[in-house]
């Protein structure tokens, strides 16, 4: 039988800047017609040529053309040998933690995205998995916290909401002396400030809702893998769990990649001036972000990013003060997500991580005073004006 899926040996662009990648992505131009605008796909099943050829495409659910087109655009952006979208970054956790089976133990940063910690508590650990949640900023902890059975160590880097980081490269290194697959969220920072699987990471996750869609309009997930083995199980583990990301979704995550660079850019050089503002305002008590020289961790972001990313967490004086906020802003939305081209402003003890306990929320800072910011790519002077007069 012929197999004509060879989709797999396509351009990787190698000699281009990140800046390039995005615009171009995978194929870039429908290589059937030309159209510069990859079309989109919109259909459940393809025709069959003959019964003794294996079509490249055959079941949407399986594969589908402008699907392919963006996870090609991922494993090139990521330097991955394959991706995977799928229908939430969710999807995409989970599609990574069904490499775990009963008995299998995983660590994961304490201070994580609240639904990754939901389902590693109320889903792996009833299926007989076992964890532990640890501040993975500190390595020596790391160390003391594997067991015979750690088989994943899932790093978020810069945490959500406390800005902690991880050092990807000295975490790859502690996983692999035991044989864990190192796995990275990297929603925060994309793959225009930061690349796991450069640093030794076996698996990166993102959110694609957040900056890699950037315009708050769809829901997707992206996995992207460096061991092609490990691509091939989670190719068929995604037929099975149908977890494929809808063709007009792709084409919009595609359509939004294009501007990713530029996006982030702005994002970043918006966060720099918020955050500094933020620092010299009486009501806040403390400002978060990995940008500022004075954070913990600034020289392992310095080693391991090329930039800071949007995201900014702070702390303020009383409930008052974030009641008068919440309620105030304008400009600023408050919405739970984000990462697109809108500020959006969420209170994470109340929306995001209501499923950590107060004692864990208490030890990790996440406390009612705490509001994180995704600074958008407005005029900063605009945010800093909304945020000034809803304070006031
Ligand atoms: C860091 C991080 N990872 C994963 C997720 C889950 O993504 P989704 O909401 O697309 O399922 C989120 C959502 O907020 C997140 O912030």
């Amino acid at each position: 039988m012929k197999d004509s899926k060879d989709y797999k040996n396509f351009n990787r662009k190698e000699n281009l800047k990140l800046s390039s990648k995005v615009v171009h992505g995978g194929d870039g131009v429908d290589p059937a017609t030309g159209s510069l605008s990859f079309p989109i796909y919109q259909t459940a099943t393809f025709k069959h040529s003959a019964i003794e050829i294996r079509d490249p495409y055959n079941y949407s659910r399986c594969i589908n053309p402008t699907r392919e087109e963006l996870e090609k655009t991922m494993a090139i952006l990521e330097e991955g040998t394959r991706a995977f979208a799928v229908n939430s970054g969710m999807a995409a956790t989970t599609l990574v933690f069904s490499l775990l089976k009963p008995g299998d133990h995983i660590i994961m940063s304490d201070d994580i995205y609240g639904g990754t910690f939901r389902e590693v508590n109320e889903v792996l650990s009833v299926n007989g998995v076992e964890y532990d949640s640890i501040d993975l900023s500190d390595l020596e902890l790391l160390k003391k916290t594997i067991k015979k059975n750690t088989k994943m160590i899932f790093v978020e880097t810069p945490t959500n909401p406390m800005m902690k980081v991880a050092d990807i490269e000295k975490i790859a290194k502690i996983g692999h002396d035991i044989g864990a697959l190192v796995v990275v969220d990297n929603t925060f920072l994309t793959p225009y400030f930061q690349r796991p699987l450069t640093l030794g990471a076996d698996i990166v996750v993102h959110s694609g809702t957040k900056y890699l869609g950037g315009h708050n309009d769809v829901l997707a997930g992206i996995v992207v893998v460096k061991d092609s083995k490990i691509g091939e199980i989670l190719e068929i583990k995604m037929y099975i769990y149908g977890a494929g990301l809808g063709p007009l979704d792709s084409w919009v995550m595609l359509r939004g990649i294009k501007t990713l660079a530029l996006r982030m850019e702005k994002h970043q050089e918006n966060a720099i001036k918020v955050a500094n503002w933020l620092r010299k305002q009486p009501k806040v008590e403390q400002v978060y972000y990995v940008g500022f020289e004075d954070h913990k961790d600034y020289a392992v972001t310095k080693k391991q990013t090329t930039g800071f990313g949007g995201m900014i967490s702070f702390r303020v004086d009383s409930m008052e003060t974030v009641n008068k906020i919440l309620e105030n802003l304008k400009l600023v939305i408050f919405a739970e997500s984000l990462g697109g081209v809108e500020s959006l402003i969420t209170h994470p003890i109340s929306r995001t991580h209501t499923e950590i306990s107060e004692e864990k929320r208490n030890a990790l800072g996440i406390t009612d005073t705490l509001l994180r910011l995704s600074v958008g790519i407005e005029d900063a002077d605009d945010i800093i004006a909304d945020l000034e007069q809803a304070m006031k």
